[in-house]
């Protein structure tokens, strides 16, 4: 199974299994990196939060396609995490997280084509530098 067949199926597990992945994501990701938590602070509504989910997951797939604007756009995401003290090595950290979050949400239907696509979105988020 190619990347993007199984990054497609990866995602229609978890929305099988998972009305809302915002919490479980952000739970994980401070669970990791507990000094993030306090940057949230005034994401009452936490409308910053879905909405970077959200964009990290439509980049997601633009990774997988190798296209130019979402490496940009990761990229640039990266250099303005510099701004809230994300450091160049935890930024795609996020799609780790993510990942690890994904595949406990969708527990045995999870396969290892997933998570070699999940894999190798986190290595090419890691490569996203202008
Ligand atoms: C460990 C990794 C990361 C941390 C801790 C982090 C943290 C943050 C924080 C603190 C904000 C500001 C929230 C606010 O305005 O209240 C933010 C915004 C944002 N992040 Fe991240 N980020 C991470 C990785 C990523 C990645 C990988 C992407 C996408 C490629 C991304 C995309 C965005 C976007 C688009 C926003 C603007 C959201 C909005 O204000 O509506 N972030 N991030």
């Amino acid at each position: 199974m190619d990347y993007q067949t199984a990054f497609t199926a990866s995602l229609e597990v978890v929305a099988n299994a998972c009305e809302d992945v915002v919490p479980p994501v952000y739970e994980a990701l401070f669970k990791r990196y507990p000094d993030f938590e306090e940057l949230f602070v005034l994401d009452i509504d936490h409308g910053a939060r879905g909405h970077m989910l959200n964009e990290a997951l439509s980049m997601a797939e633009g990774l997988l396609d190798r296209d130019l604007v979402a490496h940009n756009f990761v990229a640039a995401e990266r250099m303005n995490h510099v701004g809230y003290g994300i450091e160049d090595d935890v930024f795609e950290g996020f799609y780790t997280v993510m990942a690890e979050t994904f595949q406990n949400i969708a527990g045995p239907a999870w396969t290892s084509d997933m998570g070699d696509a999940w894999r190798e979105i986190s290595l090419r988020a890691s490569q996203a530098k202008l």
